[in-house]
């Protein structure tokens, strides 16, 4: 079968090495792909919101399965558009990708499911939201309630603080959109757990764990990023946490969506936070992780298009997920800078050490190829994933592995999964 990837991260990069394991698949194609996605796939030049084209672009090359990468085309009905097309696609449709693009949305959901998360009010104007500072208890997190490129979420330590977190969203837009209606909720403290979960809009299959990093420096200083790495499974995420959740948390979110008509076909990826009072939600995508793909996917045993098709034929019932028995961590190389300012065009070099090297993968986040050679093109350039044994392993294994490239003006964490080595 013939398959396109819309998107052009690390993220799409790890799905398409998993569709290209599957006998399933002839052909990949990836819009608008990027650097290294180009060696297994064909790039087209389309981007992820020219919904037209692409469902175009499909028809003609005659996709018979088109997978959804990124949560703008998501949150903006790509999937809606595919469908009525009668096209293949693997994603939820609009009024289920919901759960991502508002948090006022996901938030009264959970309240009204009595699905636990952190305690929360919801504000269309600034000033309730300042009067409703005034006596509330600090540090306190202040977020916009759509899309903002995972950086909308404030966390303020002061009322002054927190009362220019809502001016700086809701007066000064910095996020547009995003923060014409903001969540002010309680401030939680405890281990930060991922866990995807592919479903069919009945059933819903947890992935193995996964952790990310999303500060840009060490010791978690420093902004926040779209994630500087991961490591899989999380030691945190113990059988009685994943029991907790699979009651509490998994389930009755599949049936919560179900009952407000919002079925929801895709990847759920839940954020969890496990606090004194047990596990809570922290958020939830849509979609795949990034860079949590890029340890998580790697482990799958099952064929992913087999997966996904059961998703989407409301079968995954019938599936057994299965997951190796070992460890991954995914260091990210950014350029210097990120994520605020940062060049691009640099000539990276050492690639082809990860050729044919079953453990160690080299993931392209903004790279292009450029007259045969690959360039540095955005601000998470590469995540280097090693497998192996256990999370030390796979760890020294990865930051092994980020020496054999260089780039000018390369930048990482030393510190992805070390605080699992401390916890032994
Ligand atoms: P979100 O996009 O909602 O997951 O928020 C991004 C990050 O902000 C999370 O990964 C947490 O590290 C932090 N965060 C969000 N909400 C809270 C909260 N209620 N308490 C503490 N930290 C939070
Ligand atoms: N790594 C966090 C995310 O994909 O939202």
């Amino acid at each position: 079968m013939k398959v396109l990837i819309v998107g052009g991260g690390g993220r799409e990069h790890a799905i398409a090495v998993s569709v290209n394991k599957s006998d399933k698949v002839d052909k990949i194609y990836c819009a608008p792909g990027n650097g290294g996605i180009a060696e297994i796939a064909e790039c087209v030049d389309i981007g992820v919101m020219e919904f037209d084209k692409l469902a175009d672009f499909a028809e003609e090359n005659k996709i018979d399965l088109t997978i959804i990468g990124p949560d703008d085309p998501l949150a903006g009905g790509i999937v809606d558009v595919f469908e009525e097309r009668g096209l293949r696609v693997f994603g939820p449709r609009k009024t289920a990708a919901i759960i991502e693009g508002s948090k006022a949305f996901s938030k009264n959901l959970m309240k009204k499911y009595n699905i636990p998360t952190a305690a929360y009010e919801t504000f269309n104007n600034p000033d309730d939201a300042i009067r409703y500072l005034e006596s509330a208890p600090m540090p306190i997190v202040v977020k916009a309630s759509g899309l903002a490129l995972g950086k909308g979420v404030l966390i303020c330590q002061t009322c002054e603080e927190a009362k220019d977190a809502v001016r700086s969203l809701m007066i000064a837009k910095q996020f547009g959109d995003a923060g014409n209606e903001i969540v002010i909720e309680e401030f939680l403290t405890g281990r930060e757990v991922s866990v995807l979960c592919y479903c069919d809009g009945t059933h819903i299959k947890p992935m193995t764990s996964a952790q990310d990093h999303k500060r840009a420096k060490d010791g978690d200083q420093g902004l926040n990023t779209g994630g500087m790495g991961t490591f899989s499974p999380s030691p945190f995420y113990t059988d009685d946490v994943k029991k907790f959740c699979e009651e509490n948390v998994y389930q009755p979110t599949m049936l919560a969506m179900k009952a407000e008509g919002r079925d929801f076909v895709g990847i759920l990826f839940v954020g969890l936070i496990l606090t004194e009072d047990g596990p809570k939600v922290l958020e939830y995508n849509a979609r795949f992780g990034d860079p949590e793909a890029q340890v998580v996917l790697p482990r799958m045993k099952n064929d992913i298009i087999e997966v996904i098709e059961a998703c989407i034929d409301g079968r995954l019932d019938e599936v057994d997920l299965q997951f190796e028995d070992n460890a991954a961590v995914c260091v990210v190389l950014a350029s210097a800078g990120y994520p605020e300012h940062y060049e691009k065009g640099k000539e990276i070099v050492g690639l082809e050490a990860f050729k044919d090297n079953t453990d160690f993968y080299v993931f392209h986040a903004g790279t292009k190829l450029e007259d045969g050679k690959i360039l540095t093109n955005g601000g998470r350039v590469l995540g280097v994933t090693a497998v192996g044994p256990t999370i030390n392993i796979a760890r020294r294994g990865a930051y092994r592995a980020t020496e054999w490239i260089s780039f000018e003006n390369k930048y990482m964490r030393t510190d992805i999964g070390k605080s699992v080595e401390e916890h032994h």
